[in-house]
């Protein structure tokens, strides 16, 4: 039997399937996994780096939005007028301090502190979708500016401190090798706004590398849409179904979700709008308002004295980072000839089940630059049920607390090398590609099974592939 995601592959590339296992044919082509988008040297810009087939107005108009994307913004008012607004509650000061050279950032060590790439969601653990807290908001936001208003009874602080803590756990291949793991567990504390509210439980999230967005946003609907399997009916053991979210630009809230840990925004736009908002208390076109709660009154008062009408940054400047962001290159792959044997065993311990390789983006694409592009991302961007292990227990819009959005996986092995950092899995628990894979369950434990049955030169073959791709 074809699977699903394998048979997308047949159409969309028309490659023979091999006859004795579910493994494609080796195409040259998957050296540059982003086609003519993909970059041509790798360096320490790479995950940051324009496409080298947009034009010499997008590449100027790139690194302009780059700036905006790099540089910090400060409280108003402030003679900077073009990146002031910061707050007045916020995370950091720039998108650059969590998505560290475009890639993921440091991650925040054991002990209570405000993270920075870490940040931490809020929802409900027991009923309701999109439930927040009714004070804090959804989101922990830890710093804050100067306030503009002197009310001794409702002081502006940050909201809270993070506890984080880490168990080392053991485990076993079954070549008797031994791993070590780390199951981290979270805690607010100095909660400056008192307890939060009952059954409000804490979704952490580690900033993602965000190259090759533009791409995945290009991808057909319709080709997303033919994976959706929810009731298993292929009986691979996986139902891969897509989060269906609110899109503020149309008012449309059936939208499928594409970008977040669980697949919250339905578009690269929105999900850049919606991190000015929440991650650094910039009010733009789409979310024209502070996050601060009803309760949080000097935030609101603070924010009525900074704000001089229109949002904090406007339509024009935030073209630019959506460009910025849209235009991000994709590193070339390496050596995969001699990596046949790894890239075997990915298709043979179902990874690309979930991890679907290719897809051609769609050749009407609004954007022509990403138009008609065969590219190599690993994902079905699908939400699947990874298990109890790595659940938060809370719901976006169709996700609840077992599902993660499948993550792509193209370029993850240069993590290291381009920012210094190699952390992965939505809360940053994994220290190497290997954690990564032994802490998928639920719908991929027979993946894993897979992994923790080869012997140790196929475990290095497999994770060699992935370090490559
Ligand atoms: C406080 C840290 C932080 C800041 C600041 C921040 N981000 Fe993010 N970013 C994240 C996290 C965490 C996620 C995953 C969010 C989720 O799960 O919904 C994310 C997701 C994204 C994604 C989607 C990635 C994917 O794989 O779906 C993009 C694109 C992005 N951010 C761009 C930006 C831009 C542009 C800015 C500045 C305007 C920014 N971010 C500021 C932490 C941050
Ligand atoms: C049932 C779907 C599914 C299968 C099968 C699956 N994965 Fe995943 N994978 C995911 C999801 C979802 C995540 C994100 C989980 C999280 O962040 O908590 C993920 C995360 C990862 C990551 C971490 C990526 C990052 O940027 O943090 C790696 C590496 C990975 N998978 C590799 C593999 C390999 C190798 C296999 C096969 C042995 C495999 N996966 C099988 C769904 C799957």
């Amino acid at each position: 039997m074809i699977t699903k995601p394998l048979s997308l592959i047949l159409i969309t590339l028309g490659l023979a399937a091999c006859s004795d296992n579910k493994v494609p044919k080796f195409d040259p082509k998957e050296h540059r996994p982003a086609g003519a988008a993909t970059l041509e040297n790798i360096s320490s810009r790479s995950y940051v780096h324009p496409m080298p087939h947009i034009s010499r107005m997008d590449q100027l108009d790139f690194w302009t939005g780059f700036s905006l994307f790099r540089d910090p913004w400060v409280a108003a008012p402030a003679a900077t007028r073009d990146r002031d607004g910061l707050g007045p509650l916020f995370i950091t000061r720039s998108c650059i301090t969590c998505h560290h050279a475009g890639g993921r950032g440091p991650m925040s060590e054991p002990g209570i502190h405000k993270p920075s790439s870490l940040l931490i969601r809020l929802g409900s653990v027991t009923a309701g979708i999109n439930i927040v807290d009714p004070v804090y908001g959804g989101q922990i936001q830890p710093r804050h500016v100067h306030s503009l208003v002197n009310d001794d009874k409702n002081q502006l602080m940050g909201e809270a401190l993070l506890d984080l803590q880490y168990q080392e756990i053991e485990g076993k291949f079954t070549d008797g090798e031994i791993y070590q793991l780390r199951k981290p567990s979270y805690r607010l504390t100095g909660l400056n706004y008192g307890p939060l509210a009952k059954n409000i439980g804490l979704s952490p999230r580690y900033a993602p590398s965000i190259y090759g967005m533009g791409l995945l946003d290009a991808i057909k609907q319709a080709d997303l849409l033919a994976q959706e399997d929810i009731d298993d009916r292929d009986q691979d053991g996986i139902s891969a179904h897509y989060n269906r979210v609110k899109d503020v630009s149309s008012g449309h809230d059936t939208a499928i979700g594409r970008f977040g840990f669980k697949a919250k925004h339905p578009t690269l736009a929105q999900q850049v709008a919606a991190a000015f908002n929440g991650d650094i208390g910039i009010t733009n076109p789409l979310f024209k308002d502070e996050n601060c709660t009803k309760s949080q009154i000097n935030c609101q008062q603070t924010s009525a004295v900074g704000q001089q009408g229109g949002p904090e940054i406007p339509a024009k400047l935030l073209r630019l980072v959506n460009l910025f962001s849209t235009y991000i290159s994709v590193p070339p792959a390496r050596n995969l000839a001699n990596k046949q044997h790894g890239r075997q065993l990915f298709y043979t311990s179902g990874c690309q089940y979930c991890h679907t390789p290719s897809y051609v983006t769609d050749p009407n694409y609004t954007i022509p630059a990403l138009a008609n592009l065969t590219i190599w991302p690993y994902t079905d961007l699908a939400l699947h049920d990874m298990g109890i292990e790595l659940a938060d227990g809370i719901t976006e819009y169709k996700a609840n607390g077992n599902e993660w959005r499948t993550p792509p996986l193209w370029g993850i092995g240069l993590q290291q090398k381009i920012t210094g950092a190699s952390f992965f899995l939505h809360d940053g628990r994994a220290r190497s590609i290997s954690e990564a894979i032994l802490w998928h369950g639920g719908e991929a434990e027979p993946a894993k099974q897979h992994y923790l049955k080869m012997n140790k030169s196929d475990r290095q073959a497999l994770l060699g592939f992935l370090k490559s791709i």
